[in-house]
């Protein structure tokens, strides 16, 4: 029901149509509806690589003008005069812990009073404009307040700076602006796109978004330290991939490989706990590296030893990101139970890899700057956001699978890892030769996503569920209980 109706929308948002709705509070579900229309409409508009950005800014400027006709019922219950500049002060003192303990309230009372915010969309030739208005007129201290935050914002230069000035500045104040203009500014629609007016009767915000973006260069103080760090990372030892090149001649002895395997004590222990993991569906547990080869055969051993290398690197160099790998296992697990459900066992091992390494980037992220990192973890997770991806890209002006992707250029690895680590969380963007690596990877990472409540079925890529048949809401969510099924029937007997 819901997915057909955004689709309808976004069709006559195409057709020129101004789309719009009204809404009394920003609940769950509203947001969500929004957020699927908004999506859809990039999407037809080749635009989805703002769908982080402008869903963010959609959500802070419809919470904004619910805010403010919170304000005013409130005003209105305390019997306060809200033009009267001392009884404003004595409203705001207290409105600010009343909307925040009673919000079930507020939301009822909304419904029930004439105050509404209406939200509408309208495509031009060179782009297209989101205005949400809502029917009380701003406060002129409010918009004073609103214009200087504004112009304060756009004196930053990425996360790091805000970072410093909101710790030692009480509880982050106005925040929801400032991530607004820093988008803006990141994502290259430009800060002066956002216009906030008002009359006597209504407050409204427009956003204009080009679809001509310009293009930017902010190279900030991190994301210049992410790429040295890149950089100075060491190279894929060569004896690794001389002997992933040996596995891959089909007549070779597995004794030697084996043997040659075994000299490398810690790549060893690796290769045995890989083998010995959920993806590897057996009920004997394997001792030796030969027993491993005969399991799970050459093919897999390549990934295997690959992906072991590759974690060896990283873990040697920072501290070890355990909750990364043990997330990446699982999308491992998952992703090849995918291959196989949607018929593309050759590409089993590929995308097991893909999987295992698909967030290698996020190591170096988290390492580079980890107080930022712990924040911008936060500030994701207070606000809702569905990835941490966004909060990267805007702060630091790259994401953790842009630099994966650069990780994996260094160390030589195949164009598939490369392209499923960069594409991972924007899998439309892969190139076609790569397109069942790219999308299972996804698809088994955002039910890990999923299942960690960051995403739901409404945010999916339809053309990826498209490609594998899965109809609807139902077809995947059984097909979602079947990989957990066969997740957990793994799990017990291996740990
Ligand atoms: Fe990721
Ligand atoms: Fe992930």
């Amino acid at each position: 029901m819901v997915l057909s109706k955004t689709s309808q929308m976004a069709t006559n948002f195409d057709r020129g149509e101004t789309i719009g709705l009204s809404l009394s509070y920003h609940n769950k579900a509203v947001i969500r509806f929004i957020s699927s229309v908004i999506t859809k409409i990039l999407a037809r508009n080749n635009l989805i690589y703002l769908q982080d950005t402008i869903i963010t800014i959609m959500r802070e400027i419809i919470v904004n003008a619910v805010k403010a006709n919170s304000k005013r019922l409130y005003f209105g219950f305390q019997n306060l005069d809200i033009n009267d500049s001392e009884a404003y002060l004595l409203g705001m003192e207290s409105f600010k812990t009343f909307i925040v303990d009673n919000q079930d309230f507020v939301a009822e009372e909304l419904k029930k009073s004439d105050y509404k915010v209406f939200v509408y969309l309208k495509k031009f030739e060179s782009g297209f404009s989101i205005h949400v208005r809502n029917n009380t007129p701003i406060h002129p201290t409010e918009m004073q307040r609103i214009t200087a935050r504004i112009e304060k914002a756009k004196t930053y230069n990425d996360f790091s700076e805000v970072y410093c000035d909101v710790t030692d500045n009480s509880e982050g104040e106005g925040l929801g602006l400032v991530l607004t203009v820093l988008f803006l500014k990141n994502s290259g629609i430009g800060v002066n796109s956002l216009k906030i007016s008002s009359d006597s009767n209504m407050t409204q915000a427009s956003l204009v978004v080009p679809f001509q973006l310009k293009p930017v260069t902010v190279m900030n103080k991190i994301q210049q330290q992410i790429l040295e760090e890149v950089s100075d990372l060491p190279t894929f030892p060569e004896n690794i991939l001389e002997l992933e090149k040996l596995c891959s001649d089909p007549e070779v002895d597995y004794r030697l490989v084996a043997e040659r395997l075994s000299l490398d004590p810690s790549l060893s222990v690796s290769v045995l706990k890989l083998s010995n993991s959920a993806a590897f569906i057996t009920r004997r547990h394997i001792d030796t590296i030969s027993e491993a080869i005969n399991l799970i055969g050459m093919k897999n051993l390549r990934s295997i030893i690959i992906a072991s290398s590759a974690r060896r690197i990283l873990d040697e160099r920072y501290s070890s990101f355990r909750q990364i790998w043990d997330h990446c296992n699982k999308t491992a697990f998952y992703a090849r139970q995918l291959a196989l459900a949607f018929g593309c066992g050759k590409i089993v091992q590929n995308v097991y890899l893909a999987a295992l390494l698909h967030d290698l980037g996020k190591i170096v992220l988290l390492s580079t700057s980890s107080a930022l990192s712990e924040w911008m973890f936060t500030l994701t997770r207070d606000r809702g956001l569905r990835t941490s991806t966004v909060i990267e890209e805007v702060s630091i002006g790259i994401s953790h699978s842009s630099i994966g992707e650069k990780i994996a250029r260094k160390w030589n690895l195949p164009e598939y890892l490369v392209e499923a680590i960069q594409w991972h969380h924007a899998p439309l963007n892969c190139s076609e030769s790569y397109r069942d690596i790219v999308y299972i990877t996804y698809l088994a990472n955002k039910l890990c996503g999923i299942e960690g409540k960051r995403f739901d079925y409404y945010f999916l890529e339809e053309e990826v569920l498209q490609r594998y048949h899965v109809e609807d809401e139902a077809a995947f969510m059984a097909l979602h209980e079947d990989m957990k099924r066969k997740y957990l029937e793994q799990v017990p007997q291996k740990y």
